[in-house]
C-alpha cells in the first residue's frame, strides 16, 4: 500500500492545501495529513487542536485521508509508516529553496525518507495562510480562499483578534 504524508503548519488550511491533498488522494493508496509546529512563525492564529479539527472537516469528502498531528521532527514522525513519501506543494521558485533545504535536512536524519513535490494549481500560487489570516483581519471576503466549511471558524477569531488588536 503506497503512503503519503502532507505535513503542513496548516494555520488555516487553504483551498491551496486542499488542492494538493486531493491530487495526492488520488495517486497513493493512504493519504496522512499531518498538523506541526513550524519554528519559523512562532505565534500562530489557531491552537493545534482547533487546526485538526478544521482540517478534518475539510478532508472528510476523501475516504483515503485521515489527519494526525506530531510535536517534533517530521522526518522522525515518517518512520511510524514504512515507505511513506513526503509531498508538499510548490508554488514558486521561493518555495523551491525552502523546500529543498528541509528535504536535505529531512534526509540526514531519515535517509529512507523521499519527498515528492506537486506544482500548485495556477489559480492558488498567490495564495497561503498567511494572505488568509491578513485578509480575515480586515474582514474580506474567504470565500474561494478555504474550504467552505471553516470560513465561520476564521472570521470568529479574527474577530477575536481585531478586539485585541482595539480595532
Ligand atoms: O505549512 P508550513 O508551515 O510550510 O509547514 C512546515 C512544516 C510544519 C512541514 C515544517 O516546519 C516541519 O517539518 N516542522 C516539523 C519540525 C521539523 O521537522 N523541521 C525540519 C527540520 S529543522
Amino acid at each position: 500500500m503506497s503512503i503519503a504524508i502532507c505535513p503542513g503548519s496548516f494555520d488555516p488550511i487553504t483551498l491551496g492545501h486542499l488542492n494538493i491533498i486531493r491530487r495526492t488522494s488520488k495517486i497513493f493508496d493512504r493519504v496522512v495529513v499531518c498538523v506541526m509546529h513550524n519554528s519559523t512563525k512562532p505565534s500562530p492564529m489557531f491552537t493545534v487542536e482547533e487546526k485538526l479539527d478544521m482540517v478534518r472537516r475539510s478532508v472528510s469528502r476523501y475516504p483515503n485521508v485521515e489527519v494526525d498531528t506530531y510535536d517534533g521532527l517530521l522526518a522522525e514522525y515518517a518512520k511510524r509508516y514504512e515507505g511513506a513519501v513526503l509531498v508538499k506543494g510548490l508554488r514558486a521558485a521561493s518555495d523551491f529553496e525552502y523546500e529543498f533545504q528541509m528535504n536535505l535536512i529531512n534526509k540526514q536524519i531519515n535517509p529512507q525518507l523521499e519527498t515528492m513535490f506537486l506544482t500548485a494549481d495556477g489559480k492558488y500560487t498567490f495564495l497561503s495562510s498567511s494572505v488568509v489570516r491578513e485578509m480575515a483581519f480586515y474582514g474580506a471576503d474567504l470565500k474561494g480562499l478555504v474550504p467552505n466549511e471553516i470560513i465561520d471558524d476564521i472570521e470568529k477569531k479574527a474577530k477575536l483578534w481585531r478586539g485585541r488588536d482595539g480595532k
